[in-house]
């Protein structure tokens, strides 16, 4: 009894309502879903849910399992969630239900709020945990730190009916763990915040000349060796190569039982992963382990960043100072091969197996008289052929493990290999030539979904040779005029890690704009295009989800506020600034003194004619009296070379 006292009396101390549920007290206030859901109407009040909450599961194990995840995320000190078996709803309890419900379209779900309780309905367990993932967003944002919360909350839940289904079924995020090696336990946490954006597909990019990063039992020195290399911190391209007697120490590798934990993991939140093995280019890793599977005889060792390959621009083909190639042309190359996809093969349930195929060199193959060789017996034309060629044998090789191949678009050149799904990186273009050959495609053009490029400007963002921006991201369309739609399966974002050495960097560079690339992926069309749920609607919802992220504590870009900047040149003395946001309703203040300009500083108007003797630019941006930008400075001799 005295117990019943003391925490009744706790509960009256502490249950104040926090204060996001006082900002949506305010009659404008709507919820900020993201991705856009399909339809949704927003009813009157809240739906207040008890301390002591039921969740309502049936057996089905897939939703059973749905639903713990939910009571986990609820679940706090003060708040007592419980799941039970059972098809009924109790008095304000959440209700999980599978149906078979023809309105219901594939992979989606109705979310149900009303005064007396919630309801979740799907025809499979995928469309429940989407619509768990919205029902999560409608809780105040405090549900994203629970864990450290001392006090129960009085959640509240807008009253609403939500309608959602996806556009795509392949809805994808590519993490780069050669370049920089991320841990088990930081491809979850990766996972973990991807389902909460509704992406089910994580494209793990497991081999690179910097590291082999998953063990292939039957060939152990891909890992004993290649997984490892010197260890260098700057910036990545420019490293000294490995030094005499240096010792490799920096990298990792998954296990099989590693591999195994994260396919179960990721298949919990409906999230399959592709798994690419990166061939024939970009393979100096292997190369270092075995050398043997090289056209070019010679020391390989596993590049910490180094200069090897040369992109000399203006239209020159890129080539390597070292073979960093498997050789089509060595019978062995495909032997272990083959012993490569049966172990990859067996530990990804997924039904396609990525085999790269992007960016080879193949300046020491014109000089090679075994590919000379392999030309001659085989009728090969060219290199494209002779590229071609290795890929369709690699694609033999993984059918015969039950799998699809895809690679990047590059398995093109020379003719694409007859089943394969190809992945349109160089723009667009890939894509819909493939698809007009009848194959599958996914798209992930580099200027629209390379999340490795800078999101604001050069002066400010971590160095990267290309810039994209979070409102490019909201524009992506990834069915191009003309193509049969049928064929695009979706699309998906890949982060490069060459410059991202860390899990906090790795946040930045996702966020905001993996934003954007799910509303691409999930919204209809026509929401993405409306006045009423466009890009001004849009960024307010990545405002509320920034609130959410700093509770979770995941860091995330600011560069959308940041100003957009662009010089004209008149004459050799007359330059001219524009600058703009992509954010509207900022104004920009700006110095040309040195000094740091604030919100008495002069306000951009218009273009303005840069003062000659000036040093610097300095810029910083405001609403409502309050700094939202990061203070910018750039030289104004930079400013010049950047003039049109
Ligand atoms: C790629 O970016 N090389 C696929």
């Amino acid at each position: 009894m005295k117990k019943i006292f003391f925490l009744s009396l706790c509960l009256l101390i502490f249950s104040s309502i926090t204060h996001s549920q006082q900002a949506r007290r305010n009659p404008n206030w709507k919820p900020s879903i993201i991705p856009e859901p399909y339809s949704m109407q927003i009813g009157k009040g809240y739906l207040k849910l008890p301390y002591y909450l039921n969740i309502i599961s049936p057996s089905n194990k897939e939703v059973r399992q749905i639903a713990d995840q939910l009571a986990s995320t609820l679940q706090n000190m003060a708040n007592a969630v419980k799941v039970k078996e059972g098809t009924t709803p109790g008095n304000k309890t959440i209700l999980l239900s599978l149906v078979n419900d023809p309105s219901i379209k594939p992979n989606g779900y109705r979310l149900q709020i009303t005064a007396t309780g919630i309801s979740i309905k799907a025809n499979e367990p995928a469309g429940i945990f989407y619509g768990v993932q919205t029902l999560l967003q409608l809780f105040p944002d405090e549900v994203e730190e629970l864990r450290e919360r001392k006090s129960p909350i009085e959640w509240e839940i807008p009253i609403l009916t939500i309608e959602d289904h996806p556009r795509f079924g392949w809805r994808g995020l590519m993490l780069d763990v050669s370049r920089h090696f991320f841990t088990v336990k930081e491809v979850k946490a990766f996972i973990d915040q991807m389902v909460k954006y509704k992406f089910n597909l994580l494209h793990l990019h497991l081999t690179d000349d910097q590291g082999w990063r998953i063990e292939i039992k039957s060939l152990p020195k891909l890992t004993e060796v290649g997984a490892w290399r010197v260890e260098r911190t700057g910036t990545f391209g420019n490293f000294p190569k490995p030094q005499p007697g240096e010792k490799a120490s920096y990298g990792g590798f998954y296990t099989h039982d590693d591999i195994r934990d994260l396919v179960r993991y990721a298949g919990e939140r409906f999230v399959n992963i592709l798994p690419e093995i990166d061939v024939p280019g970009h393979s100096l890793a292997a190369l270092a382990a075995y050398p043997e599977l090289s056209c070019t005889p010679g020391d390989y060792y596993v590049s910490p960043g180094d200069r090897f390959m040369i992109w000399p621009g203006g239209g020159q083909h890129f080539y390597g100072t070292l073979d960093n190639t498997i050789c089509p042309a060595n019978e062995k190359a495909y032997e272990y091969l083959d012993k490569i996809f049966t172990e990859v093969a067996s530990l990804f349930p997924f039904g396609y197996i990525h085999m790269g195929g992007d960016e080879t060199a193949r300046n020491f193959w014109e000089k090679s008289e075994q590919i000379k060789a392999l030309m001659q017996k085989e009728n090969l034309k060219d290199l494209d052929e002779v590229q071609s060629y290795f890929v369709r044998r690699v694609e033999k090789i993984i059918n015969s493990k039950g799998k699809k191949m895809i690679g990047w678009d590059e398995i093109l050149q020379g003719g694409l290999a007859p089943n394969a799904a190809v992945m349109s990186w160089r723009g667009m273009k890939g894509g819909i030539e493939a698809a007009t050959q009848g194959h599958e495609v996914v798209m992930s053009p580099t200027d629209f979904s390379y999340f490795d490029y800078m999101q604001g400007d050069a002066s400010i963002e971590p160095p990267v040779y290309a810039s994209l921006r979070l409102k490019k991201v909201f524009r992506f369309e990834p069915v191009p005029a003309g193509v049969n739609a049928s064929l695009i399966k979706g699309g998906q974002a890949n982060l490069w890690t060459e410059q991202v050495t860390n899990t906090r960097h790795l946040q930045y560079m996702i966020w905001p704009r993996a934003f954007a690339m799910a509303e691409a992926l999930w919204t209809a069309k026509e929401k993405r295009d409306s006045s009423e749920t466009g890009w001004n609607y849009f960024v307010k919802k990545v405002e509320d989800h920034f609130d959410r992220f700093d509770n979770a504590k995941v860091k995330y870009a600011r560069s959308l506020y940041d100003p957009i900047v662009q010089v004209s040149k008149k004459d050799s003395s007359t330059y001219f600034l524009n600058l703009s946001t992509e954010v509207s309703g900022l104004s920009i203040h700006y110095s040309f003194d040195n000094s740091f300009p604030d919100q008495y500083y002069p306000k951009y108007q218009n273009a303005l004619l840069i003062p000659n003797e000036a040093a610097n630019l300095k810029m910083i941006t405001y609403r409502d009296n309050e700094t939202v930008g990061r203070l910018m400075t750039i030289p104004v001799a930079d400013l010049k070379k950047r003039a049109k």
